[in-house]
């Protein structure tokens, strides 16, 4: 694992250069994993297969350490690629139950669509395995509660999926605010912006997709029942049964990002609003969310989603504090300082000539020109990651150590639910039009 001080720094005015680029693992490289010890194999098994799980187990598996067992998913064409990227042995269901019942599991990594989150997590403790659970924890309210309290009533361990716990970016980031590098926080304001038909979530329908090869009963759930869907199967997210819109897919990340820096547990208060601008194809989520929150620390949080950005894809945050400005954009964190100005200046431009006169005179005895050739210029510093950084290889490697030490998870079922129930304000604040309150020490709307 890449450690802090592997961060390159570069001073002062430096030019950004990286964007934020998502590269599906199947697509990257591979870095050749160190030896395992055969004897300390932590047996995994993925339930839901999609995008997400393949793309996870693949990164999950650089591991050192770490085998993968077993795969459950409710469409055959996936669970038929597992085999052809993890070998013709995999044991394979439709069923995750008969991957729980399997002695040879050690831990599950959860990522089917969101509506399941809590129960596939759930029946997974109880059935003794340790669980990833992809973020967002929670689909509904209600979810919160029973996950934690099935951890407790275990002794196993949950971590959730927001890789960017683990990131040694946020860790600066955290570093660099606690260390008063800002100043005094008084807004972050974060967006995730996108420009393409798969960022607004239409993604591909197999020419096989039919009730032979995919499952709909086990897909559906509790999701109220309909017939057949291959655009709800695989575009799950366009539709409120079974995702939780942009707040529960985007905004959480922003979430959980912030409240890892700052340290805080959640908003006190909530006010959203938005709309189908664009994407009018039968889904029933907004594509563009505003939204604004309130927190007992003294800050606010403005967030926004659009999936109609004529401009180009672009996530990231800015920490506005009373010195300066803290923006992490990429594998970058970049601080520019430009302290208040002390001296209250002067607008006497429409009182006479003679009283401008005598009152520049006047005020420059009291406050001495502290700068005659102009302003200082700004401090810039920037600090990248290594290039080709991976944050969910971290957030993986950190699940493995707690499975194998049983420590602490980095983030556990209470920051996983703070970080999505903040998120569902948004929903809620929309479909109630109007201001929602949350305890977020309680976990508990108000
Ligand atoms: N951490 C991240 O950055 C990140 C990124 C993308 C997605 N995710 C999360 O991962 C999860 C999956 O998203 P995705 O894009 O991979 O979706 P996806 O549709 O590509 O994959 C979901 C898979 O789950 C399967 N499934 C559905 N119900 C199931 C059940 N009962 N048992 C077993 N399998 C079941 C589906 O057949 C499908 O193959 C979501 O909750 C999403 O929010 C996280």
């Amino acid at each position: 694992m890449l450690d802090r001080r592997t961060f390159l720094h570069s001073a002062a005015k430096t030019t950004l250069a990286m964007a934020a680029t998502r590269v599906h693992p199947l697509f990257a490289q591979t870095p050749a994993s160190a030896p395992r010890s055969p004897n300390d194999m932590i047996q995994l098994a993925l339930i839901g297969a999609g995008w997400q799980g393949q793309g996870d187990t693949l990164t999950a598996l650089q591991v050192p350490g770490v085998k993968l067992v077993a795969v459950a998913d409710c469409y055959d064409g996936r669970l038929a690629h597992a085999k052809e990227l993890w070998g013709a042995d995999l044991f394979t269901t439709r069923d995750y139950r008969e991957i729980l019942s399997r002695k040879d599991v050690d831990a599950v990594l959860i990522a089917t669509p969101d509506h399941w989150h809590k129960q596939a997590a759930v029946d997974s403790l109880r059935a003794g395995k340790d669980v990833y659970l992809e973020k967002p924890m929670i689909h509904l309210y209600s979810d919160g509660p029973e996950i934690i309290a099935a951890v407790k009533a275990s002794d196993r361990i949950l971590q959730v999926g927001s890789q960017r716990v683990s990131s040694i970016v946020y860790a600066k980031a955290k570093e660099l605010l606690a260390s008063g590098a800002i100043g005094k926080l008084n807004m972050v304001t974060a967006r995730w912006d996108r420009n393409s038909s798969i960022g607004a979530w239409n993604y591909s329908i197999p020419l096989d997709a039919s009730t032979e090869t995919c499952d709909w009963p086990r897909f559906e759930g509790t999701a109220p029942h309909i017939p057949f869907s291959a655009e709800r199967f695989f575009q799950w997210r366009k539709w409120n049964d079974y995702g939780s819109g942009v707040a529960g897919d985007l905004f959480v990340h922003l979430f959980s990002g912030t409240h890892f820096i700052t340290g805080v547990h959640g908003p006190t208060r909530a006010m959203a609003t938005g709309g189908l601008r664009f994407w009018k194809d039968g889904r029933n989520t907004d594509d563009v969310l505003l939204a604004l929150f309130d927190y007992p620390e003294g800050f606010n949080l403005s967030l926004h989603v659009n999936f109609v950005d004529g401009g180009q894809e672009s996530e990231g945050f800015l920490f506005t504090g009373s010195e300066g400005l803290m923006e992490i954009a990429g594998n970058n964190v970049t601080v520019t300082r430009t302290p208040l100005e002390r001296e209250p200046g002067y607008t006497v431009g429409t009182f006479t000539n003679a009283m401008q006169k005598a009152y520049i005179e006047q005020y420059r005895k009291k406050y001495p020109m502290q700068h005659p050739a102009g302003p200082p210029p700004r401090e810039i510093e920037t600090f990248s990651a290594p290039s080709g950084y991976s944050d969910s290889y971290d957030h993986f490697h950190n699940f493995f150590e707690s499975v194998r030490t049983r420590k602490p998870v980095v983030e556990d079922a209470t920051f996983g639910f703070r970080a999505a129930g903040a998120a569902l304000l948004s929903n809620l604040s929309v479909q109630r039009d109007s201001v929602v309150h949350w305890n977020p020490e309680t976990m508990q709307l108000t």
